[in-house]
């Protein structure tokens, strides 16, 4: 099947190389000229495990371009997945969807499905709907369907082969799209879950906002045990035996980061409180988030009271392992703060990189040795696999002080004791 894929970043990329290695043919567009020179030469712009293998593997079945109508015109199944910011007021920002929708529009000619797998508010496809009918297109010309990616960085490529459902929202008259999405999705093995668009629509937003409230539960589990002296660990372990509760997803830590958790949990409490529904439960979730940074600070500080002129190293720069991603990453808001407070601060992160512009007391350096000579503390912010398995006799040897704050829950705190440094946790010691 001849498919067009629009917006070439994670998730459009992702699903341009799957789509294509399933044997369909894909023309995978963006803007961004730029990007589309290097895909093209054979180089892909983010760091994805296993995406540049999967594009080179099946470059005969798949090209990049920048949007044409051409291109458009060409293929019957039109797939959306460009980016859908957070506004100032938290409302998604359907700019660069509009943007698409006006290409499409000037495009139809012959019958297509437009699929959008972008993460979009409830009405959302309602609304691609009546807009292109408002610019004058046929409705017998087009049908939309809401089929929403649930995948994670850094394992994109696998959350998307080996799906644990795909979500298909189709209009109620929709007779035909349902045979073209099995057609599409034919060798992935996954069940359909059928609904309404806004249904699809909520199913995604739903599915992050629970994931990002179970974190903040831990989260806040997390607070009460470290006043009893209880480690946190050990009530996940008591718990999770419970098929009804699961292990997943109840990590303790500096709080959820990247592109979508944020973002999703912001833009459901929009469409709620639009529709005068007070999100009680989620406005708490990203409450706790957003202190968590300043939770591990306040630890911090009963040690280290004065922390000015302090050398804070921070470990991990990405908001998760396994991805160069830093958008809204706890571990980059960690060291800000770190730094408004007058410490001398020095990161590492494998892959990723600092936002520009940072203070001229934040550093970022090419290896862990490099970062935590002489430091006063070092912070894990980020649990790459680099982290856990470090040499902790090393880092002794290399550090002024003797303190190491784990503010991502994965260090044995034993083992730390054992090389003769203090580690320092919530919920766990
Ligand atoms: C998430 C969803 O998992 C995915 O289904 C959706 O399509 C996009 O958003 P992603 O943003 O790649 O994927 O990251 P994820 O692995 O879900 O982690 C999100 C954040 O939560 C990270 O900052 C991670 O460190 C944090 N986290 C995760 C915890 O703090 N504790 C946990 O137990 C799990």
């Amino acid at each position: 099947m001849d498919i067009c894929v629009i917006g070439a970043g994670y998730v459009g990329l992702t699903s341009a190389a799957v789509l294509a290695d399933l044997g369909h043919s894909v023309s995978c567009l963006d803007t961004n000229r730029e990007k589309i020179k290097s895909l093209t030469s054979g180089e892909v712009p983010i760091f994805e495990p296993g995406l540049e293998e999967l594009i080179r593997r099946n470059r005969s079945r798949l090209t990049f371009d920048v949007p044409t109508h051409e291109r458009i015109k060409s293929a019957p199944v039109i797939l959306i997945a460009v980016g859908t910011p957070s506004s100032p007021t938290g409302q998604a920002d359907l700019t660069y969807v509009s943007s698409v929708i006006d290409l499409i529009a000037e495009s139809l000619t012959t019958y297509k499905t437009i699929i959008t797998k972008s993460t979009v508010p409830p009405g959302t496809n309602d609304w691609i709907h009546q807009t292109l009918v408002q610019k004058g297109v046929d409705p017998k010309l087009f049908t939309i369907v809401s089929n929403p990616e649930f995948l994670r960085e850094g394992t994109a490529i696998k959350d998307m082969v080996d799906a644990d459902k795909i979500v298909v929202g189709k209009q109620k008259d929709d007779q035909q799209s349902l045979a073209i999405m099995e057609e599409i999705y034919q060798k992935i093995n996954a069940p359909f879950i059928v609904t309404t668009l806004s249904g699809a629509e909520m199913i995604k937003y739903t599915s992050n906002a629970f994931l990002a409230t179970k974190i903040s539960f831990i989260n806040e589990i997390a607070r009460i045990c470290d006043q009893y002296d209880v480690n946190v660990e050990d009530v996940v372990k008591g718990i999770s035996t419970d098929p009804r509760i699961s292990p997943h997803f109840l990590n303790a830590g500096i709080g959820y980061g990247g592109s979508c958790f944020p973002k999703d949990v912001r833009s459901l409490v929009h469409s709620s409180l639009k529709k005068n529904v007070k999100p009680t439960l989620l406005q708490a979730v990203q409450s706790v988030n957003q202190t968590q940074v300043d939770l591990y600070l306040d630890k911090l500080l009963t040690v280290l009271p004065d922390l000015s002129g302090k050398k804070i190293t921070v470990l991990g720069i990405a908001f998760k392992p396994n991805t160069d991603d830093t958008r809204y990453s706890p571990a980059v808001a960690l060291i800000q703060k770190l730094s408004a407070l007058g410490c001398i601060v020095h990161s590492y992160d494998p892959q990723a990189h600092l936002p520009v512009p940072q203070k001229e007391s934040v550093t970022q350096d090419r290896t862990v040795q490099e970062s935590v000579e002489d430091a006063d503390c070092v912070v894990i912010a980020t649990e790459w696999d680099e982290f856990l398995n470090l040499n902790w006799q090393d880092l002794k040897k290399w550090m002024n002080g003797d303190l190491i704050l784990d503010a991502r829950n994965c260090l044995d705190p034993t083992v730390i004791r054992q090389h003769g440094l203090r580690y320092l946790g919530v919920a766990k010691s």
